[in-house]
């Protein structure tokens, strides 16, 4: 087994990782024990690798691609974790995983049609902000709305107004609950006393009061779609969805009641993912245009070179504006939006780097460490987009560490439509407004907060409308 530390019985280290800033805390187990170092969470036993190399070529091996079996996982999907396609794994994960990356390609994913939508959610947007022209912002939950749109086009038919207040308490629990998700409190569950509510109980009421919330909201469009739906003509995504549990044999997820709860869970899935994640890389972007006004201003003279003032960027800009998305891969490096990656589990015994790793364990392929390792980039805690650009500056460059949507054969599944909306979202955004740290803001030392998504704290930013 990996060297680590020597944790208490039964709660292992959990107790210390839970206090500490996790990421922090396990970049000292790192500089102790080495690169691959391992420790003890509850009932779990937990692998984390942090050398690149060996996350990128685990990553690929079928014996990782498991997810563990959380109590938390187990209550998040109707009390089978291996629903859905985020946090399920085996036959079901490989059949649902199918189904949705060709529903979602079939409905828009990639295409000309989505670029429309996110064209428009984009103007939306600078128009709402308009309002603030001038006055400090709390950036957010300004972006979720409008980031999550296009994909709930696609998935249900429809679209949210951005001041919809059913959905601004939605988004407002999805932040509280993405927050209070700190990297070990999954496994937390499984110590004994917290899982059966004696102590430390307060700490999941706030994702069991988002679940009741948003089942409302999902249940809803199940419904909807199951009463409306015609013999053959699929609408959006959801109806495709109905069409296939139609279709099913008994030997499928998608069969009779299995298929309609499997039908829940991807909607979650797609839900959380879509409301959270790229909305939450904005907000570091921007965070990090207000702090490096040079390299902002430097984004504004390229957008203003190649797209001008008069039209929205479009996808076909993006081989053009290079300095844009090196910035863009400097944010993502930066960030480390998903620090240690959604938890893998081994399904078998095996080894990681010559360490026995074995069946049913826990492994965190730490995409931070990817990101920061100084050994590759020289100079991991500085905001650099010119690592990504060639000499002569005008031409991008690949590094391999570079994972933000991880590796293999669980990748993210909307990369396409993250990176579409990230592009064209911050080059509209600095095309119109210029970022400013808002004076007062006392958020300097830019490090995320220790959650399982890395959120930056709080910084408010005064925006001015380009002349
Ligand atoms: C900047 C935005 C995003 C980032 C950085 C990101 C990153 C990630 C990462 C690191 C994983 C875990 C892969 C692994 O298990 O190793 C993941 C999985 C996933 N992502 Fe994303 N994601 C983003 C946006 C989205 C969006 C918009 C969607 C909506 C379609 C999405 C849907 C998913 C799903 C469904 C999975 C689970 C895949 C599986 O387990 O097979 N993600 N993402």
């Amino acid at each position: 087994m990996a060297p680590g530390p020597y944790g208490l019985p039964v709660v292992g280290s959990l107790f210390h990782l839970v206090k500490e800033n996790a990421i922090d805390e396990l970049q000292k187990y790192k500089a102790k024990y080495g690169k691959v170092f391992s420790f003890a969470a509850g009932d779990f036993y937990v692998t984390v690798v942090t050398d690149y190399r060996l996350i990128i070529d685990n990553l690929k091996k079928e014996e990782f691609q498991g997810r563990p079996d959380f109590e938390l996982w187990k209550d998040r999907n109707s009390g089978n974790k291996n629903r859905g396609v985020l946090l399920c794994d085996g036959p079901v994960w490989q059949e649902q995983r199918r189904f949705v990356l060709k529903g979602l390609r079939d409905f828009g994913f990639g295409k000309e049609s989505m670029e429309g939508m996110l064209i428009h959610e984009l103007q939306d947007l600078q128009n709402a902000l308009r309002m603030d022209i001038g006055h400090p912002v709390d950036l957010s939950g300004v972006f979720n709305a409008s980031v999550l749109n296009s994909l709930w086009h696609i998935v249900t038919g429809n679209r949210f107004e951005l001041n919809d207040p059913t959905l601004k308490n939605l988004i407002t629990l999805v932040i509280d609950n993405v927050r209070e998700m700190l990297i070990t409190t999954p496994a937390l569950f499984f110590y004994r006393p917290v899982k059966y509510g004696l102590i430390g109980r307060e700490m999941f009421n706030g994702s069991v009061k988002f679940r009741e919330h948003v089942r409302i909201l999902l249940q809803k469009v199940i419904d909807d779609h199951w009463n409306s739906y015609q013999e053959g003509e699929a609408r959006d995504f959801v109806d495709a969805y109905i069409q296939q549990i139609k279709a099913s044999s008994d030997k499928s997820s998608f069969y009779s009641e299995e298929g309609k709860q499997n039908l829940y869970s991807v909607l979650l899935d797609l839900f959380l993912a879509g409301a959270e994640t790229t909305s939450t890389t904005l907000q570091w972007a921007m965070l990090y245009m207000s702090h490096n006004t040079h390299v902002q201003k430097k984004v504004q003279e390229e957008i203003d070179s190649i797209v001008g003032r008069s039209r929205p960027p479009s996808r076909g800009d993006k081989s053009k504006l290079v300095y844009l998305e090196a910035v863009l891969n400097e944010v993502h490096r930066m960030a480390s939006l998903i620090p240690v990656s959604v938890y893998h589990k081994a399904i078998k015994d095996t080894e990681i780097g010559g360490y026995f790793v074995p069946n049913n364990s826990v492994v965190f392929f730490s995409i931070y460490d990817a990101h920061h390792d100084a050994g590759y980039w020289g100079d991991p805690n500085q905001f650099r987009p010119e690592r990504f650009l060639d000499k002569s500056g005008t031409k991008l460059i690949r590094h391999e560490p570079l994972i933000p949507f991880s590796s293999g054969k669980r990748q993210c599944l909307g990369e396409t439509l993250a990176r579409d909306t990230l592009f064209l979202f911050f080059a509209g955004l600095l095309q119109a407004f210029t970022f400013e740290i808002d004076p007062a803001c006392s958020n300097t030392d830019l490090k995320g907060t220790p959650s399982f998504i890395s959120s930056p704290k709080p910084f408010k930013v005064v925006l001015k409308e380009r002349k």
